[in-house]
């Protein structure tokens, strides 16, 4: 293994915090035990010559992999069920009003492999279907990691994966899952737009959002960048717009000019 020296340590630990927000003080086994073997495949000895190459890569990619191996991508189908359940009684109805169409615009940021994502399409499909409304609906999905993305885009799932979803949606969404992995609905997949975006950087002013979900991404993050994290998240909802982040992640009164409505919900004033 890579030993890693303690200038390098602290390299790492800033450069991640600048650059992506992540908190890794605590992570030097960490770092060493998972950087190793791709500082390996690079055919490197060192660190400090990783973070060089790093440095040098304009396209982020290198950058995409290490937040990949020094976070974790874990993510499943209907996490944290009772936020699509809110949407489906609150949320949406009160962004719609007594409209029988309508646009909203959607983020999921810090998407991972899509199962968010895709979740969340069904619950917009069902709830077209249920109401009986005709919604056209954008939903943008970004990660940091270009490897989570590409899944994400190819839809294709283990079938142990379905066990969250409630089996009517299995049927309507999943396409055939008598094999060892599913695909999910070509029409779902068209709704969703992948980008790789750091969550770091603002949103321009040309992306604005009725509803925005950031779960389980900021428990990695320190006090400032979950705070430039939380003011991005701020700028980039629509008035009346709706945040939800995870139900570990909760923002204290301090942190956020947005009201509390729901567990883990909050919504931006309308003026
Ligand atoms: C634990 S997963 C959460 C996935 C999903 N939101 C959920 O709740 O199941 C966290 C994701 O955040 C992404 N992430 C971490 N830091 C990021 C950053 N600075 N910009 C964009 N994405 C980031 C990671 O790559 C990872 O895929």
């Amino acid at each position: 293994m890579i030993r890693l020296k303690d200038k390098e340590f602290s390299d790492i630990v800033q450069y991640m915090r600048d650059e992506y927000g992540i908190n890794l003080e605590k992570k030097k086994v960490l770092i060493e035990c998972r950087m190793s073997k791709i500082l390996e495949r690079y055919g490197l000895d060192s660190f400090a010559g990783y973070l060089d190459m790093v440095h040098q890569d304009r396209s982020g990619e290198m950058a995409g992999e290490m937040v990949n191996h020094l976070t974790t991508n874990y993510t499943y189908f209907y996490r944290e069920a009772d936020h699509f359940e809110r949407l489906q009684d609150a949320i949406l109805p009160e962004l719609l009003g007594h409209s029988v169409s309508g646009t909203l615009d959607i983020w999921c940021a810090g998407c991972s492999t899509g199962e968010e994502c895709y979740t969340l399409g069904m619950t917009l499909e069902e709830y077209k279907r249920i109401r009986n409304v005709t919604l056209r609906t954008r939903i943008l999905a970004t990660d940091i990691s270009g490897k989570v993305l590409d899944k994400a885009r190819d839809g294709e799932y283990p079938v142990k994966e379905l066990e969250g979803l409630p089996p009517e949606w299995r049927r309507k969404y999943c396409g055939d899952t008598s094999g060892r992995t599913f695909r999910v609905d070509e029409e779902l997949k068209s709704c969703v737009r992948f980008q790789r975006r750091n969550l770091m950087d603002p949103m321009p002013a040309s992306e604005r959002f009725d509803i925005i979900l950031c779960r389980n991404v900021m428990i990695y993050f320190d006090r400032i960048s979950r705070n430039r994290l939380i003011k991005n998240l701020e700028d980039a909802l629509k008035k009346g717009g709706y945040l939800l982040i995870g139900h570990a992640e909760l923002l204290t009164i301090k942190e956020t000019r947005l009201e509390p409505v729901y567990p883990a919900v909050y919504r931006k004033k309308k003026e």
